[in-house]
């Protein structure tokens, strides 16, 4: 197993009112592939895992939402707080194709961003990112710096397709026959987008969360339905994906009890 390695906070921009994107420098996680994860250290509170992104000169980057007590004390560290970091970790998104179609929200808009940089000349990519207001729209300048074609939907009507981000997503799909889809974000939304590309028949990629301790695949915390999310995923092709019961449905509590999404 691997130990963390002490990293410092270099740079903090506050992306919404919950959402804080956090800077460090580390050679070994600058390795990363897109979809990739790490561990975050926060002594005396938690050990969390965090989707990577940016990594331009050596900037990596993590995209914070505060909501529990370790993800509101990385929120609330200031430039030159330190913080324990190991990883990368887990399967990437794959590029397989010229004509991509990204569907992210929340947390789940920042790994992405890395895929479209390293896609950039190779394939045309159209992202949809969804909100749920225009205050919750994450790292569209960021999607645009990249080269891709950026789409809005949000919940409430306050910007862009008012609705949710998988009704968008049809509707360009009815459009374009896309060679791939990537979906990052609430669980619900990815499972709304897998199903729609079964019905279309259109490969699917799709990120799934669960509890992780290890991240090496020893413990078992993240293990759905003998898939062992941290080594086997996150990231999981529709074909993979479509077998798994849990996916959409049902979640876990750190005990392992099986509780219905909300
Ligand atoms: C592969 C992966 C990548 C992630 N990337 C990001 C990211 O880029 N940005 C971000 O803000 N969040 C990300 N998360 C979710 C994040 O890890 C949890 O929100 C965080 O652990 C919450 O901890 P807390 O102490 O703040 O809240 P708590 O109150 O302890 O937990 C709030 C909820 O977060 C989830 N959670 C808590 N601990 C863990 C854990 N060890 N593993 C998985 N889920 C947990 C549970 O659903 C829990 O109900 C990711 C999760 C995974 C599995
Ligand atoms: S987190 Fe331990 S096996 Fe996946």
């Amino acid at each position: 197993m691997d130990y963390p390695r002490t990293v410092r906070v270099t740079d903090t921009v506050r992306e919404s009112s919950r959402h804080v994107t956090l800077s460090f420098e580390d050679a070994a996680t600058a390795r990363y592939e897109p979809g990739q994860f790490v561990m975050v250290w926060v002594p005396g509170v938690d050990e969390v895992p965090m989707a990577l992104w940016g990594g331009a000169k050596g900037r990596l980057k993590i995209l914070v939402e505060a909501k529990g007590d370790c993800t509101k004390a990385l929120a609330d560290k200031k430039v030159g707080d330190l913080v324990g970091i190991r990883g990368p970790y887990g399967k990437p998104f794959l590029l397989r194709g010229r004509r991509i179609l990204i569907v992210v929200g929340g947390t789940g808009t920042s790994p992405l961003v890395p895929f479209c940089e390293r896609a950039r000349g190779k394939a045309d990519i159209d992202v949809v990112i969804g909100g749920r207001s225009k205050e919750f729209v994450l790292l569209r300048k960021a999607y645009e710096a990249a080269g891709a074609r950026v789409h809005v939907s949000t919940d409430d009507g306050s910007e862009g397709f008012h609705g949710r981000a998988p009704d968008l997503a049809n509707a360009l799909m009815d459009k374009v026959r896309y060679d791939d889809v990537l979906t990052c974000g609430p669980e619900r939304m990815m499972r709304a987008v897998v199903d729609e590309c079964t019905r279309r028949g259109v490969p699917c990629q799709a990120s799934v969360e669960r509890w992780m301790k290890c991240a090496v695949g020893i413990c078992d915390a993240c293990l759905v339905d003998g898939i062992r999310l941290c080594r086997d995923g996150p990231v999981l092709p529709k074909e993979v994906l479509v077998r798994l019961e849990d996916f959409g449905r049902f979640e876990r509590e750190p005990s392992g009890v099986r509780r219905a999404l909300h």
